[in-house]
């Protein structure tokens, strides 16, 4: 198999080399993509040395599979060309997300929409991927979710590399009593959390947060579910964590979904104990827990959960389906 990562030195590209490794069998040549900053460079992949290369024309020709860690701008402008060399593209990306050929894949929920691609397959949004882990088997297994209100915590690698570095000089430069000079992000990350993530539409809601509606509804296959969302930055390194609500067609007492989550793929209920993002970076379970009634509305159910956003919520959800179409072939 021929694999190919643009946006291969990113947060997410630089992950999905480790996914790779680890998940995936007989790759017999990676070829890495990034900006002319990079090019040059050599990355080790299991021994075998690659170089960095500038995205130019005829350069995804030969690989089998093309994964996408860059911006929308840049996913727009390379797709024509990854779909002229035939490859099967898993972008990353919001870009292609809510076209109506293009499969929205979290493979536990509804893998098989990846086996109806016509070239290029999303993987979702790193906190609907998180959330829907934690309420899918509710969802599919005992009644239908209706509506969500949920709340956001994320981690700022969900920004990217420079989100972390950015957090680490803020501490330091605070620690000195010098002066802190945001760039990454809107405001200081530092001792702080910052409630807006990407830019605010019209409705009052930023584009993050109407993710989980438009996202959730097309992965989940519920046209219909509503949702509320509010995303918050918060000075975390890594792994996202959601409160959510929820209602379901019938009431689900916590007994049930407990166990119909406990049971769920790539999920860990936390009984004893609270489900933290420390505890689930650098892995791809989602923790789920606190699980309780909803005091607002008796069809309503309540959860917190935590995932790593650039694994489970990136790069592993896409070597995933990767590896999902390569199981049905
Ligand atoms: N971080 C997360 O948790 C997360 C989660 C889900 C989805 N995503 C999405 O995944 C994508 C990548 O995010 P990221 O966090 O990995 O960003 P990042 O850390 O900022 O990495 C961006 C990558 O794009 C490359 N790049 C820049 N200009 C390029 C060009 N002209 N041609 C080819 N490559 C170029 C960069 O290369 P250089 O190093 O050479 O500049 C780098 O490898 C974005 O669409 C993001 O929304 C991110």
């Amino acid at each position: 198999m021929k694999v190919g990562i643009v946006g291969a030195t990113g947060e997410v590209g630089r992950q999905m080399q480790i996914c790779l490794a680890e998940r995936v069998k007989g790759i017999e040549e990676l070829r890495l993509f990034a900006s002319p900053k990079s090019a040059g460079q050599k990355i080790d992949f299991q021994g075998m040395e690659c170089t960095v290369q500038v995205v130019k024309e005829g350069c995804f020709d030969g690989l089998d599979y093309v994964m996408g860690a860059v911006s929308n701008a840049l996913s727009k402008e390379y797709r024509p060309m990854i779909e002229k060399a035939g490859a099967v593209y898993i972008d990353n990306s919001s870009a292609f997300r809510l076209e109506e050929d293009v499969p929205l894949v979290v493979p536990e929920i509804n893998g098989d929409d990846a086996l109806k691609n016509k070239g290029v397959i999303a993987n979702p949004n790193c906190s609907t991927i998180i959330t829907l882990m934690a309420v899918a088997a509710v969802h599919q297994n005992l009644s239908p979710i209706k509506k969500m209100v949920a709340t956001t915590f994320q981690a700022v690698s969900g920004a990217g590399a420079g989100g972390p570095i950015e957090l680490h000089e803020e501490v330091i430069a605070i620690e000195k009593g010098e002066p802190v000079q945001p760039k990454v992000f809107s405001a200081q990350i530092a001792y702080n959390c910052i409630p807006q993530i990407g830019s605010m539409n019209d409705n009052g809601y930023s584009t993050e947060e109407m993710k989980l509606q438009n996202e959730g509804r097309k992965i989940l296959h519920a046209p219909e579910m509503d949702v509320n969302c509010t995303c918050v930055r918060v000075p975390v390194y890594r792994s996202h964590s959601i409160s959510a609500t929820f209602v379901t067609e019938r009431p689900v007492s916590v007994e049930e979904a407990e166990e119909a989550i406990s049971r769920f793929p790539g999920v860990k209920l936390i009984k004893d104990g609270l489900p933290m993002p420390i505890d689930t970076s650098d892995q791809d379970i989602v923790y789920v827990g606190r699980i309780r009634r909803d005091l607002t509305d008796p069809n309503g159910l309540v959860l917190w959960c935590c995932g790593d956003q650039v694994r489970k919520g990136a790069a592993a959800n896409a070597v995933q389906i990767l590896e999902y179409i390569e199981a049905h072939k």
